[in-house]
């Protein structure tokens, strides 16, 4: 039998992979007008960074990581997610201390042991943002109006920005206390997640989609009635910021995101296109995750898209040609004289292709058609005779005769025209 790609991962085939390409030319190309750069980091850490990290209690880390035995008995994990391997990167590296502002994103596969379904796999990609050294809530509202800036460039508009702020270590720890006295008394009719989730990560209940559920989690308390007045100061400036800049967005309590890092300002944008995985993508500061991972005491904020569901969310495109030249020696004595043309075409700069197996006429007049190509050029015993090529406009359905010697030139020029 034959074998089958793993469940929860997909192959990109050739035809999708033209909007993979779109989304991350459009990546690179806005990014970089943020000031922000590139920067690869490995697909496995130790497991230490994640639990670290991300933290040990959260769902990501304790239910959902790749992680695997080194044959030096280490333990490593396939990276959930990018920011804690991107913050290793920078203090393993220094950069902070040539770059106390510095901004880079990245791309590529990240895994996570989720249950598959539409829009969520084991293996799936994520574009990433990450500023580092900024504490002003002017990068908060320039780094949520940059994620709705690239769903924008990628042709995606049906979406809604949802924001909340999850407080600091000042006040958190106090609401998370409140959370779990009201808890106490009403977890034990929720369902088996909630009364878990009670008493090991009490903001984890504010995330539960079960149904039943809701009328209670109305009447916890709210984070946001609970914020010390440094964080009520910054999350109202990144609302006044994100006001002055036509950002519209829904404030929500209950956005607690799935990482323990996030201090602060938490957005996610959801689309409801995406059936029940609707968020493209999620983020938010996470101040306090560099020193905690043993570098300087410096702020970060940052998203990260999923690139599958963005690719979703893409408006359709018409099948791209990938074919300037078609060649059709049809003479036996033409195929020599089609290949060097050949060759001389593709050192052109164009795409220049023909049937090596010498099917029928039609047979490679479908071939052409398929490959949606611009010109096919036909040299048959007629126009061996005559030193010429039938050159045929598909677009146009028109056709001409071209002499030999001039037929490089003369393709350059429809070609590039
Ligand atoms: P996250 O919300 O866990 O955040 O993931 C961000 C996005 O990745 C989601 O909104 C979703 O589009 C996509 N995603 C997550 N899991 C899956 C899955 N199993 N299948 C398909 N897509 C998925 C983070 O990962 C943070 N590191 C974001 C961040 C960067 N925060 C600050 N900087």
């Amino acid at each position: 039998m034959a074998i089958q790609a793993v469940r929860g991962t997909r192959d990109i085939l050739p035809d999708e992979v033209g909007a993979w390409q779109r989304i991350e030319a459009a990546a690179r190309d806005l990014f970089a007008r943020y000031g922000y750069r590139e920067v690869r980091t490995p697909v496995f850490e130790e497991t230490e960074l994640f639990a670290r990290g991300i933290g040990a209690e959260t769902d990501i880390v304790s239910k959902e990581m790749y992680t695997f035995a080194d044959r030096d008995g280490g333990s490593l994990t396939l990276r959930p997610e990018a920011t804690a391997g991107i913050v290793r990167a920078v203090i393993e590296h220094n950069l902070l201390n040539t770059d106390p502002a510095l901004k880079v994103f990245a791309m590529g596969p990240m895994f996570r042991r989720e249950r598959p379904q539409k829009g969520r796999y084991r293996q799936f990609h994520q574009v990433d943002v990450e500023a580092f050294g900024f504490t002003s809530p002017t990068v908060d509202a320039e780094t949520i109006e940059l994620a709705l800036a690239y769903l924008d460039a990628c042709g995606v508009r049906q979406h809604e920005l949802v924001l909340n702020s999850v407080g600091d270590r000042h006040c958190r720890p106090a609401y998370v206390e409140r959370l779990r006295q009201a808890l106490r008394d009403v977890a034990p009719s929720m369902c088996a997640d909630c009364q878990r989730r009670a008493d090991t990560n009490p903001l984890r209940v504010l995330d539960c989609k079960v149904e039943a559920d809701q009328a209670t989690i109305d009447t916890l308390p709210r984070i946001t009635d609970h914020l010390c007045e440094g964080c009520a100061t910054h999350f109202a400036e990144v609302r006044r910021q994100l006001d002055l800049l036509g950002v519209p967005y829904r404030l929500s309590h209950r956005l607690v995101r799935g990482l323990d890092y996030y201090v602060r300002t938490t957005f996610e944008v959801t689309s409801d296109l995406l059936g029940a995985q609707s968020s493209v993508l999620g983020g938010g500061r996470y101040d306090g995750l560099v020193k905690d991972l043993g570098g300087p005491d410096a702020a970060g904020i940052g998203f990260a898209v999923g690139m599958e569901r963005l690719a979703l969310l893409l408006p359709p495109r018409e099948v791209e040609p990938r074919c300037d030249v078609f060649l059709m020696p049809l003479a036996a004595a033409a195929l020599d004289r089609a290949l060097r043309l050949q060759r001389e075409l593709r050192g052109a700069g164009l795409a220049a292709m023909l049937d090596p197996e010498g099917r029928s006429f039609k047979s490679r007049m479908k071939q052409a058609d398929k490959l949606g190509a611009r010109f096919v050029a036909i040299l048959g015993d007629d126009e061996m005779a005559r030193g010429v090529y039938t050159v045929r406009d598909m677009a146009r359905s028109e056709q001409q005769d071209v002499p030999e010697e001039k037929i490089l030139d003369h393709l350059k020029e429809k070609a590039n025209g």
